[in-house]
């Protein structure tokens, strides 16, 4: 039973949910699910934009037929190799055997490695700003390297305005048959998986997803439709704007993150005394997590949604809590950069995490520590509530 939403006249949805999936990638909990998005544009020539996950082939393949009714297909673009949009490809090439490949080189070769049917005699090979008439449209070839392969591309449609963004302006969340941004409300129900899903995914190549929003700048774009979540053609410069605040490693929002590794909860203790001092002075946007029971991702997008961090962990096994550990290296790997910072360490005999953390952080760019670190020995005492309003001061003297 196909399930296809028209986008335009000429335009249609052939995408899928996939709400089975556990962890995108093997290592994202995606508790709301996950869509591929994918597209079939009816001209005189009919494209297909994009495949979709292997999870969701059966319904996909049904889509793209019934989008197509009875209609031969001309062209497969390949915007993004990733397999999450690609694995069905081959399944596409079995059904719509004369249909052309449309891709650049690299992502030939991508083609060729994952794969074993014979692309060459079904290729055609598309560079930066190519362009493919297919009647009424006139679909433009953008490369975006790294957003979120070397070897993505965009499309934009010149006659529509619609960009086909790859993975860019994509969110995790399966699609509830209201297939557009502004059939829900993006703010409340999407932002957060929007924001952990492309800190995650894209975080690391801020400098290439700018390169991008440059490119579509100069465009006139009136809808973007995407490879996972919503697809925009209303209020699209809120949307663009996140991009920008993100792809530019400023933070969202004023406010403070407080993450904490604690073995036997005497860390958690300062670290909630800590939020409760930041609170006492004014301090309204705090969000305190147990790095325990928090996933990381959700941990790293809270970091780059915030202006400060205070990072708090125990001494384990002469080093740092693992958990939180593990987050420091999930930061450093995502270009964590240009946040506040402080820190609390715990060490009932000999505290190192302190130390190690500060190293992890000065690894980083642009970051600011705040102070001295806040030192426990087993349990945070009375006598100590001093020392840590004065950090709680430092910070807020940090904020504008
Ligand atoms: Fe949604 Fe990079 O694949």
């Amino acid at each position: 039973m196909h399930n296809i939403r028209k986008i335009t006249n000429d335009l249609v949805y052939v995408g899928a949910s996939d709400r089975r999936l556990a962890l995108f990638e093997n290592v994202y909990p995606i508790p709301r699910g996950v869509s591929y998005n994918s597209y079939v544009l009816l001209d005189e020539q009919t494209v297909l934009l994009d495949c979709a996950d292997l999870a969701v082939m059966p319904q996909f393949m049904d889509n793209v037929a019934a989008a197509l009714a009875g209609r031969k297909l001309n062209y497969i673009v390949v915007n993004h190799l990733e397999p999450d949009h690609a694995a069905t490809i081959e399944e596409a090439v079995l059904r719509y055997p004369e249909a052309k490949i449309v891709t650049n080189a690299k992502a030939a070769n991508m083609i060729r490695q994952f794969f074993s049917f014979d692309l060459d005699s079904r290729l055609m090979t598309v560079g930066e700003a190519d362009t493919l008439a297919t009647g009424r449209h006139e679909l433009h070839f953008v490369n975006a390297p790294m957003v979120h392969w070397p070897e993505v591309m965009v499309t934009y449609d010149a006659i529509d305005r619609i960009l086909f963004s790859a993975d860019a302006f994509g969110t995790f969340g399966a699609l509830n048959g209201n297939i557009f941004a502004d059939e829900v409300d993006f703010d409340r129900d999407w932002l957060d998986d929007a924001r952990r899903y492309y800190i995650n995914i894209v975080g690391k190549y801020g400098v290439q997803v700018q390169g991008l929003l440059k490119k579509a700048a100069a465009l006139q774009i009136d809808t973007i439709c995407p490879l996972h979540g919503p697809i925009w053609r209303k209020d699209i410069g809120y949307f663009i704007a996140k991009y920008d605040t993100w792809s530019r490693y400023e933070p969202e929002q004023e406010g403070v993150v407080i993450v904490y590794g604690s073995v036997y909860g005497h860390t958690a203790a300062a670290a909630e005394r800590l939020a409760t001092l930041l609170a006492e002075r004014g301090v309204r946007q705090i969000a305190v997590y147990d790095a325990s029971q928090t996933d990381v991702s959700i941990l790293v997008s809270e970091a780059f949604r915030f202006s400060h961090i205070v990072i708090a962990a125990s001494t384990y096994n002469a080093g740092i809590f693992t958990p939180i550990e593990n987050l420091l290296h999930d930061l450093k790997a995502h270009s964590f950069q240009n946040r506040h910072v402080a820190l609390i360490e715990n060490g009932t005999w000999a505290a190192q995490s302190g130390k190690q953390m500060r190293s992890m952080i000065e690894e980083m760019k642009d970051m600011t520590v705040l102070g001295d670190t806040f030192t426990i020995k087993s349990a945070m005492k009375p006598a100590q509530e001093n020392d840590l309003a004065e950090l709680a001061d430092a910070m807020l003297g940090s904020m504008e």
